[in-house]
């Protein structure tokens, strides 16, 4: 089964509920949640509050991506604040095994985040201690970027890896997923596809996830 995971960076920031609840409309089970710090990646979103108030407005499970240095320091905050899934960057964080533990401990699923550059390799021995994989299809700090085409081949030697130790840890791409290549990154291993332009630069959000499903489904 795939998930669609809306990227509220794209979204409207005065109207997050209207945001919340068209997507979850349009079939979304996953609300990505993007946190950038300014010195991980050169952007600033939104932090602990904001993800405070969106566990009180809705069900679905939310997924903050840190886009932040040292993310240890704050990786349990945000499940306090109510994050079912966090994930921290491989090229951010010196301890990512302590950090995926305690996040595991405090009762959320753990991610591994991977830049487009960051040879796999550098989490092979720590994808045993997360839940999911994120790989990022673009530099992460902006949406609307293009999808960067060597993902397709990292996805695939990912799931070979995360096969070889007999894992079950799930693949999340993010970055630059539309109608066009979503089919293309499900056929090579991704599970949880992010979007952001692609579901809140689109007049209905709604009929754009329904739209996603429908393209990035593979019948057999
Ligand atoms: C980029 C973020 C993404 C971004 C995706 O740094 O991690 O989640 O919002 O946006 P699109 O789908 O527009 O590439
Ligand atoms: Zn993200």
């Amino acid at each position: 089964m795939i998930e669609i995971a809306p990227s509220l960076l794209s979204a409207d920031f005065t109207r997050l509920s209207e945001a919340i609840s068209s997507v979850a409309d349009g079939g979304a089970t996953i609300l990505h949640v993007d946190v950038m710090d300014g010195h991980f990646v050169p952007n600033i979103t939104i932090g602990l509050p904001v993800v405070r108030s969106l566990r009180k407005a809705t069900k679905l499970t939310i997924d903050t991506h840190l886009m932040i240095d040292q993310p240890g320091r704050y990786a349990v905050e945000f499940v306090k604040a109510g994050a079912d899934m966090v994930s921290i960057h491989i090229e951010a964080d010196a301890h990512i095994h302590r950090t995926l533990t305690a996040i595991r401990e405090a009762g959320a699923k753990a991610g591994i985040a991977i830049n487009p550059g960051t040879s796999l390799s550098s989490i092979e021995d720590s994808i045993q201690y997360a839940d999911f994989v994120l790989l990022m299809s673009v530099n992460p700090g902006f949406g609307g970027q293009s999808f960067i085409e060597t993902s397709i081949p990292r996805l695939k030697r990912l799931r070979a890896m995360i096969a070889e130790q007999g894992l079950q840890t799930r693949i999340e791409i993010d970055g630059g997923i539309d109608e066009h290549n979503i089919r293309s990154v499900v056929e090579a291993g991704a599970e949880i596809l992010v979007a952001g332009t692609a579901v809140y630069g689109k007049e209905d959000p709604a009929a754009a996830v329904r739209n996603l499903i429908e393209s990035g489904s593979v019948w057999v």
